[in-house]
């Protein structure tokens, strides 16, 4: 197995019309790959859905894996994992993109895909992944399996939001084929689709201490930075006020940032700026707006 993995034909393990499914090819190669000559001394799958990863096992031999999923009633928020094992593999739902409640034929309030906020669905996410941390024996992997979503123009991605839980050993990108996208003409085609997933493997390398990971987002306003520079600062004044302004409006719109706290002649330096970079233009007498070619 190499950090690229692509199955352009999924295989014929599993229910191949079950929504969102994977190939068995994943499941196959990176069992194949840790246990070359060996078995886990036990597999669990989370999020089972239409049987993939139980028809590999059942290939490999395995007698003792576990294959957990809503449609078989096992509930990863509320139920426990019913066993430590070495090897856990688990491929949620992207958020709502795939509504399982419709491929199930039952409405369940945990189920990861219903209708929720993304931060919502982050959280729950969470709680899954430190469950599946925790029940691994010590040297066991997580292997995690989910992709990108863009949604009205926004991306989110589920592996950069979601806490890590233990030591990552790999990051492996899937190409996706046959995706419903894939054959959905857009009419406003100004983005770059998504074909690919991301495959993490965690691994637990101590018995108690576990490093978490997470991302922080924090907003600022770039007017506080001590780095920016007075010419970044006018472009970013000249935008603000509409494309085009007075010097008073870049004035009144710089006024207060940490360059203008910290240089008694401001003023000066914006109009020396303003005069000096080809940035920026003035077609009327003291109205300045930027300068696009
Ligand atoms: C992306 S699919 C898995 C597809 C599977 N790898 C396959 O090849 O068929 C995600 C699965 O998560 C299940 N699911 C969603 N919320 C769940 C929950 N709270 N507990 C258990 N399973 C859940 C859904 O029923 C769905 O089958």
């Amino acid at each position: 197995m190499k950090s690229i993995i692509s199955y352009p034909n999924r295989g014929k393990w599993g229910n191949s019309s079950y929504r969102g499914n994977c190939s068995g090819h994943v499941i196959k190669d990176i069992l194949e790959h840790f246990y070359p000559n060996s078995q886990p001394k036990r597999f669990i799958e989370v999020f089972s859905g239409g049987g993939t990863g139980e028809a590999v096992a059942k290939e490999l031999g395995y007698k003792n894996s576990l294959h957990l999923d809503l449609n078989n009633g096992f509930n990863c928020l509320a139920d426990e994992i019913p066993f430590g094992s070495d090897f856990v593999f688990s491929h949620p739902p992207y958020w709502d993109i795939i509504a399982y409640e419709k491929q199930r034929n039952f409405y369940n309030p945990d189920d990861l895909s219903n209708v929720m906020s993304y931060e919502e669905f982050i959280s729950k996410l969470d709680k899954v992944n430190a469950k599946i941390y925790q029940s691994l024996l010590n040297g066991g992997r997580h292997a995690f399996l989910v992709g990108d979503v863009r949604k009205k123009g926004k991306y989110y991605s589920i592996i950069k939001d979601m806490t890590w839980f233990g030591d990552l050993e790999s990051h492996i990108i899937k190409s996706q084929h046959n995706t419903f996208s894939e054959n959905k003409t857009y009419s406003k085609y100004n983005f770059i689709p998504i074909v690919h997933e991301h495959l993490l493997v965690f691994k637990k390398n101590q018995v108690w201490k576990v490093d978490l990971k997470r991302t922080v987002t924090q907003s600022f306003d770039l007017r506080n930075f001590n780095k920016i520079t007075w010419r970044d600062l006018i472009q970013g004044a000249v935008e603000w006020l509409g494309g085009k302004a007075t010097l008073e409006q870049v004035y009144k719109v710089i006024e207060g940032s940490n360059k203008a706290v910290k240089n008694n002649h401001w003023k000066e330096k914006i109009r020396q700026t303003l005069q000096l970079h080809d940035n920026f233009v003035s077609f009327e007498r003291g109205v300045w707006q930027l300068q696009h070619n």
